[in-house]
């Protein structure tokens, strides 16, 4: 074992509500295959029940458990290596898309869901876990439900994956919805750790009203109320609810100092905070959503749910009274926030998960066990997308090609390039875009005016250099430039370019790389020759996964998409190529950014030739013949009659595109 020290936070735990209730646990896990858990944020549940488990000799085999976000798998893994005494990464570790701090003694494994899926697809029994506890269910994040189905279809099937059956699976989750999960699991028992909380009271500020649905007038209202509770309220720290990024929020404050915490809605289940007597809920989220106007998710500020103001509020009365301010009005509350948020399953692309199921063998994705299904019309987009990308064929088997996709950490059409690119040979062209495209951005641009001037002149040297005009290559120059400089952290500050962000590119790149490695070396890897000059190879292939995202200039500035949506678009002005619209025709675009307009970022000019012949693809399958596809094995004979439809169909293509 590698203890460092006595267990080191163990005089805290007794503390816990949880403490009180760990023999009846224990024993309610031994008994049951599954197990509902919930509890009052901060009862222990995440930090405490898989200890107990360990203790008690863990089941026979490894305790994994999920979390829907890294920073919660991250520090839940740290407090619990330090409470046990173990150094971290050994015996408790943690892994998360591209950052693995596990090692073959890690019996207590953090994760986020989607590495649990990733280990489910490489080995579907999870032969190697006596218990999987899937955390933060009520939270209802996409591969968490994902996983919950899986969870359940596999032990139904019982004696396929000869393990499955004696896997031990605990749901974990605030105290919403736990009865339609015990229902989900075939009426499994609810084990309610009772509660230790302290009275809240609620104010309806009546700040913003419903003008401001739109959600951009809170934050100026949510700064007066923070500096109001801040001169009129009694010692007590103060926590915001925004829809911005995390900060350092676990330092304490000196004496004599009021800390406030401004935090998205991780902070109102999935952390901890001491100290927190008062809440100001801005009462809007930042969530991924499927837009309908753009055919993709989007990032979209709306209101929170009812439910979720409820949790937020919840957060004052951890150690003692407290108070909630709500910037909002009773009416807002009312006509404007929905009693439960939507799970995030109904709301976005499914192109990912849906590909991680078809290659676990669930062919009929339409009739998997859901908790709460998703529209049907979203599943038959996503394997329409999937089609496109070549990873399932048109019987919706998956296909070698899918078989490799399903293997990269990244957006489908992402890895799809990064394939092309190694057949090309070209890889070492677009591993490191794909990994500056997975992390934070990483141009900084300063609050200052003539900072700012600065950082853009800075900016446009690194994109000249460059050669041509084209934010692809501008973020392989800056990941090569800064690799090569001497001191690549120097170079970024002068450059102002964030090398956190460029270090963890670095990274990631490596890891991609080896994955690639990885399949380069199976023996039906095929490769070809490419004539033609670099700039040519390098923009093909961002066509072969991203003419999907192909764009053509109408009027003036503007650009209209070649999706089906034919949608009004415009250069982002962060673009290098913003203010070249009138030299430009076709272009294609890594991301959509939606305020008053439709902004596309990460944009690089195309030729026509090169999306000509994959653009009908976006056309060629109808939604009544993928959901034959999706519902049962299509007959030789159907497959037949759709052939001769879709020749036909070629036809009427060639005539449209001759008047293009
Ligand atoms: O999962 P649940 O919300 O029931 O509780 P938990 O996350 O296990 O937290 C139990 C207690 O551990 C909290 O009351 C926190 O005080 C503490 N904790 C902490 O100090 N630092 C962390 N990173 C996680 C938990
Ligand atoms: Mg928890």
């Amino acid at each position: 074992l590698s203890r460092t020290s006595r267990p080191a936070a163990a005089e805290n735990m007794p503390r816990l509500p949880i403490y009180q209730q760990k023999e009846r646990l224990v024993e309610a896990v031994r008994c049951n295959a599954f197990l509902v858990v919930t509890g009052e944020t901060g009862s222990g549940k995440t930090t405490q029940l898989p200890q107990y488990l360990f203790q008690a000799g863990r089941e026979g085999g490894k305790i994994g458990v999920t979390q829907p976000r890294r920073v919660a798998a991250i520090t839940v893994a740290q407090r619990v290596s330090h409470e046990m005494g173990f150094t971290l990464g050994r015996e408790v570790g943690y892994q998360v898309r591209f950052d693995d701090c596990t090692s073959k003694d890690t019996v207590i494994k953090y994760m986020t869901d989607g590495c649990m899926l990733r280990e489910i697809l490489a080995d579907p029994g999870l032969t190697q876990y006596g218990v999987v506890i899937l955390d933060e269910a009520h939270e209802r994040s996409l591969n968490t439900d994902v996983l919950l189905g899986l969870m359940k279809k596999n032990h139904c099937r019982g004696g396929s994956h000869s393990r499955s059956s004696s896997l031990k699976v605990i749901v974990m989750s605030a105290t919403l919805e736990t009865e339609k999960l015990s229902a989900f699991f075939g009426r499994c028992p609810v084990f309610t750790i009772p509660g230790r909380t302290f009275p809240v009271s609620e104010q309806f500020c009546n700040l913003i009203g419903p003008k401001d649905i739109d959600g951009s007038g809170y934050v100026k209202e949510v700064v007066n109320m923070v500096l109001d509770v801040h001169t009129s309220e009694t010692a007590g720290d103060i926590l915001v609810f925004l829809t911005d990024q995390q900060r350092q929020i676990f330092q304490p404050p000196p004496a004599g100092v009021r800390k406030c915490v401004v935090a998205t809605n991780i902070a109102a289940t999935s952390l901890t905070i001491s100290g927190i007597r008062y809440v100001v809920d801005s009462g809007f989220v930042k969530q991924l959503a499927h837009n309908s106007r753009v055919g993709m998710d989007v990032l979209e500020i709306v209101p929170i749910s009812k439910s979720e103001a409820e949790q937020r509020a919840g957060r004052a009365g951890r150690t003692s009274e407290g108070k909630c301010f709500r910037i909002y009005g009773r009416e807002f509350w009312e006509k404007y926030m929905p009693d439960y948020m939507v799970p995030e399953i109904q709301r976005t692309s499914l192109t990912s998960v849906i590909l991680t199921l078809k290659c676990l063998g669930v062919h009929d994705v339409i009739r998997f066990p859901y908790l709460d299904a998703p529209e049907e019309r979203f599943i038959l987009s996503a394997l329409k997308q999937l089609y496109q990308f070549d990873a399932i064929d048109r019987r919706g088997h998956v296909t070698e090609l899918g078989r490799q996709m399903v293997q990269f950490p990244l957006p489908l059409g992402l890895t799809r390039v990064l394939l092309r690119a190694a057949a090309l040979g070209c890889e070492e062209l677009m591993l490191p875009i794909a990994a500056m495209l997975s992390v934070e951005n990483v141009f900084i641009r300063p609050g200052h005016p003539e900072k700012q001037k600065e950082a853009e002149t800075k900016h446009r040297e690194i994109a000249s250099d460059a050669g041509k005009n084209n934010d692809f290559t501008m973020m392989l120059s800056v990941f090569e430039k800064c690799k090569s400089s001497e001191s690549p952290s120097s170079w970024c500050r002068e450059n102002w370019i964030h090398w956190r962000a460029v270090k963890s590119a670095f990274s990631v790149e490596s890891q991609l790389s080896e994955i690639l490695l990885r399949i380069k070396q199976q023996r039906d890897f095929s490769t070809e020759e490419f004539e033609g000059s670099q700039s040519e190879l390098f923009r093909q292939c961002l066509c072969s996964g991203y003419f999907t995202n192909v764009a053509r200039r109408s009027i003036g500035k503007s650009f209209c998409t070649m999706d089906g949506h034919g949608s009004t678009v415009h250069i982002h002005p962060s673009s290098a190529l913003f203010g070249e619209e009138s030299q430009l025709d076709w272009i294609i675009f890594h991301d959509v950014l939606v305020t008053s307009r439709m902004y596309v970022r990460t944009v690089c000019p195309i030729r026509y030739e090169w999306v000509k012949d994959l653009l009908p693809k976006l056309h060629e399958v109808d939604a009544y013949e993928l959901s034959n596809v999706a519902r049962e094995e299509v007959t030789e004979e159907e497959v037949a009659k759709w052939e001769s439809k879709e020749a036909f169909k070629r036809q009427m293509g060639d005539q449209c595109d001759s008047s293009i």
